[in-house]
């Protein structure tokens, strides 16, 4: 039995960091493991200029301890009135590594959002030109639209279109959740996929039976089973496409257990030990690395990170805080509802 694994050092490619107290209590939670992060737009007010990517950088480089190189890779929040050569010039800059696509009223924060793709094809054929990634959230906004079928219907409706129209467009689906993602994807140049790790480990049941799990809603709302093996497949592969984008998105308890309670796992505390566990189960551990530490840096024209980290199986549970105690108030761990024997030493 391996009981040990050495790794180049991994990247989450989809993170919220949010602003303020929370950003000072959970920005450990991912610097600890990884080296660099996607960081998602999504403030109140949003990140939509690259004067406000420069600034909310400046802000989480202040909380880094001198020693941490941890790099956080900064995404623009597309709106109807985002200047292309706004972008242009922060792509060339390297202010931001992608910009990213919120359907209008998809998700948390996502007010601002795009109503009509055509307002912003300016930007979308100026990326086009230079490579830079959209990064997609893939649901429809369509009331009539099921909630498990609004990616699927996404798909169909809009992405498929889109990237008919602009070929050359550089997309990462994030966050997908079903095999209609996962099939997309393997059929569609230029097109790749962040999994995070809660979709790869819950289905909708376990949010579901037995009452209903504040701490494992989330957008895109967790399928059924066969969706989240689709996964686990893509995940588990090696296929250069997929690649680990953890969502972690940290919302106070009072806010997810609420009669109306806000979306997202926070995942950044015990991802790499879950994912050992979940490769493990699927004897993949030999793909863990390329899941988490290689395939999204080639996407995105990066290198690997230089450093490495280990992980290591122990005999007995690893035990994980429940909760990380922050100023804002208190965020609940993911809990992967199994045993985690492997912890990153
Ligand atoms: O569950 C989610 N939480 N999905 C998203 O798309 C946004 C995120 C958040 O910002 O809380
Ligand atoms: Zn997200």
């Amino acid at each position: 039995m391996q009981r040990t694994l050495t790794i180049t050092r991994p990247d989450d490619w989809h993170l919220h960091l949010r602003d303020g107290d929370m950003l000072a209590g959970i920005l450990p939670e991912t610097t600890r493991d990884f080296g660099r992060a996607i960081i998602m737009p999504n403030l109140v007010p949003p990140v939509v200029t690259s004067l406000d990517a420069l600034r909310y950088r400046a802000r989480i480089i202040d909380l880094l301890p001198d020693d941490d190189d941890f790099l956080p890779l900064m995404t623009l929040y597309l709106t109807e009135g985002t200047d292309p050569e706004d972008v242009a010039m922060a792509a060339k800059t390297r202010t931001i590594a992608a910009v990213k696509l919120y359907p209008a009223g998809a998700t948390t924060n996502s007010d601002s959002g795009v109503r009509d793709l055509d307002r912003v094809m300016p930007v979308l054929e100026k990326m086009a030109g230079i490579g830079l990634p959209l990064c997609v959230h893939g649901e429809v906004t369509d009331p009539h639209v099921d909630i498990f079928d609004r990616e699927a219907t996404f798909i169909e409706r809009v992405l498929s279109p889109l990237q008919t129209r602009l070929p050359t467009l550089r997309v990462v689906m994030e966050h997908v959740t079903t095999r209609d993602g996962v099939a997309y994807v393997n059929a569609t140049r230029n097109t790749a996929a962040t999994l995070t790790t809660h979709h790869l480990i819950i289905n909708r049941n376990t949010l579901l039976v037995g009452g209903i799990r504040p701490h494992y809603y989330c957008l895109p709302i967790a399928k059924r089973e066969a969706h989240r093996l689709a996964l686990l497949e893509a995940a588990t592969s090696g296929n250069p496409n997929f690649f680990l984008g953890t969502d972690s998105a940290p919302h106070t308890d009072p806010a997810k257990e609420s009669a109306c309670g806000c979306a997202g796992v926070f995942s950044a505390t015990n991802t790499m030990p879950c994912l050992a566990h979940v490769f493990e189960e699927a004897d993949a551990l030999d793909k863990l690395e390329a899941f988490t530490s290689l395939n999204g840096p080639a996407f995105y024209g990066l290198p690997p990170n230089p450093g490495k980290i280990t992980l290591t199986k122990q005999d007995t549970p690893v035990t994980f805080p429940a909760k990380i105690e922050t100023d804002a108030g208190p965020i609940t761990v993911f809990d992967p509802g199994f045993p985690i024997h492997w912890q990153v030493a």
